[in-house]
């Protein structure tokens, strides 16, 4: 409890000294699997059971059964307060009316999936519902709308900064900052009232947590643990709305590589609530039906200036690009066949001297993605703000917005094992498929573009949009 001033409401808005008018951004994926609705009472049973230990084994996919409700209606028996009664009666009615509406938008949704072509496309002259780059630019359309429309939030006001309610707004964690600081001030969304809300945001900084309380030669990892297991105790003791789900309809988000250790600590927060990452490592238990990723974007000066926009597609000189450091399990193999060996492709682990990284992309047809100590790299977003179609080499990795985008339309997925044969690969997609890739490139781009303030669309709207159809698959009783 040390560290943790929870005040109630004595929150400042502390926001990002100076956010750039146009960042930007890039992001994740999910649309067909997303669908399942877990009752979330029985959820927590899973718990107590240890951690599984290979992907794809978390224990919330099947739970069914048991109503919240009789275990509510048992706790007020033994209060016998007629009045404490009624006030919760009102507020499961309240509850019952927000999933109902959920359950509206929900079938809406599907019935878009289903049935795309016998949806008329709505009224939006800032979208329009075709093109390769959606799995399903309809139902995408649709649930868009709706979560315009309806999808409330609820931010908890406890907790002090520099800790709570900010983060950083510079280099590669910036989005943490960005999309924190965006949320506070955020009126379309955010209700003041948490009775309406949907979803509740815990609004630490990870990045923070650690530059502040994280010892650099003690190294003490448990601090995370300890900082955000006050909060969750206390948000769970002040307010109802924890407890009633276990988590499963509250939300963190995080661009730090221990995002996911970050939310270890508490099993709720890790295996119920949606995290929304951009470390989404399905090895370190990154879950996409109820865990959002999120695009890494390196921010250096904290503004976007100059990083949109590159050569047209014929006039890219360079067949393949990457600069960058050699670790991880990947990057050793690019650097083995390809650093020094051919004109074409250009792998480097130090940029030669004058020559700018981010021209070369601009210069670039491909540009290469590889993961290196984490799954996510910057690379991806910066790829596509110089419209060049990014080469991903990755392994468990959820990629950003993935639950919309359909990522085989504008970029390369290549296995670790394909390495030896990139240039071939690359040399194997004519140039009217390089054409169409990258003009699809420069369609996404507006996803993973930061704005301030915010634009539809645009990379906080669709970290929003992925917080709303994990929502979806819950069902609070
Ligand atoms: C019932 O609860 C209300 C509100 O908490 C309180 O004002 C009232 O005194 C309680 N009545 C009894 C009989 O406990
Ligand atoms: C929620 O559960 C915790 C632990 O079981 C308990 O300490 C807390 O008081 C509960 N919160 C509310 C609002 O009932
Ligand atoms: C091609 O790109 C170079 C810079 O890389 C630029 O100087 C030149 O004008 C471009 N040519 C065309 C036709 O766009
Ligand atoms: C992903 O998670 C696994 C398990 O913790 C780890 O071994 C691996 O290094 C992580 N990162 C990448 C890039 O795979």
């Amino acid at each position: 409890m040390a560290n943790l001033s929870v005040n109630h409401f004595k929150r400042r808005i502390w926001q990002c000294n100076k956010i750039p008018l146009n960042l930007n951004i890039f992001a994740i994926s999910v649309f067909a699997a997303i669908f399942f609705v877990f009752d979330v009472s029985e959820a927590s049973k899973g718990l107590s059971s240890s951690i599984p230990s290979h992907p794809g084994a978390l224990p919330f996919h099947s739970f069914t059964g048991v109503k919240k409700k009789e275990l509510k209606a048992k706790q007020e028996m033994g209060s016998d307060n007629g009045s404490v009664r009624k006030l919760s009666e009102q507020k499961d009615r309240k509850l019952e009316k927000l999933e109902a509406g959920l359950a509206k938008a929900r079938a809406l949704i599907r019935e878009a999936m289903l049935r795309p072509e016998q949806i008329a496309p709505l009224d939006d002259a800032d979208y329009v519902p075709q093109g390769h780059i959606y799995r399903n630019p309809i139902a995408f359309q649709r649930s868009y709308h709706l979560m315009e429309r309806l999808f409330k939030i609820f931010v908890y006001e406890e907790g002090e900064p520099p800790l709570f309610h900010f983060g950083p707004c510079k280099n590669i964690y910036s989005m943490e900052g960005v999309f924190i600081n965006l949320m506070e001030i955020n009126t379309q969304f955010r209700t003041q009232n948490p009775e309406e809300a949907h979803v509740y945001f815990l609004p630490f900084s990870v990045v923070m947590i650690l530059e502040h309380l994280f010892h650099p030669v003690i190294r003490d990892k448990a601090v995370l643990g300890r900082t955000i297991g006050d909060y969750v105790q206390i948000i769970s003791e002040r307010y109802p709305y924890w407890n009633r789900s276990h988590g499963a309809d509250h939300f963190i988000l995080s661009c730090h590589d221990w995002g996911p250790r970050a939310t270890f600590y508490v099993k709720e927060l890790y295996f119920i609530a949606i995290r929304a990452l951009c470390n989404a490592n399905i090895s370190e238990h990154f879950n996409p039906k109820k865990d959002a990723s999120f695009p890494e974007i390196n921010l250096v000066t904290g503004e976007s200036t100059g990083l949109l926009g590159g050569n047209p597609p014929l006039n890219r000189s360079n067949l393949a690009f990457f600069a960058g450091g050699m670790h991880g399990k990947i990057r050793p193999s690019l650097f083995q066949h390809w650093k020094n060996k051919d004109k074409d492709v250009l792998v480097y682990d130090t940029m030669p001297e004058g020559v700018s990284y981010h021209e070369t992309m601009k210069k670039s047809k491909y540009c290469i993605c590889p993961s290196g100590w984490e799954v996510a790299s910057p690379r991806i977003a910066e790829a596509i703000y110089a419209e060049c179609v990014p080469v991903i080499i990755s392994q468990q990795y959820v990629l950003p917005f993935s639950d919309v985008l359909n990522w085989d339309s504008f970029s390369v997925q290549i296995e670790l094992s394909e390495i030896p044969r990139l240039k071939e690969i690359l040399m194997g997609i004519s140039d009217d498929e390089y054409i169409r890739m990258q003009e699809r490139v420069k369609q996404v781009q507006r996803h993973f573009v930061v704005s301030n303030p915010p634009k539809r669309y645009d990379v906080f709207h669709m970290i929003i949009h992925s917080i709303w159809l994990r929502r979806l698959n819950v069902h609070v009783k």
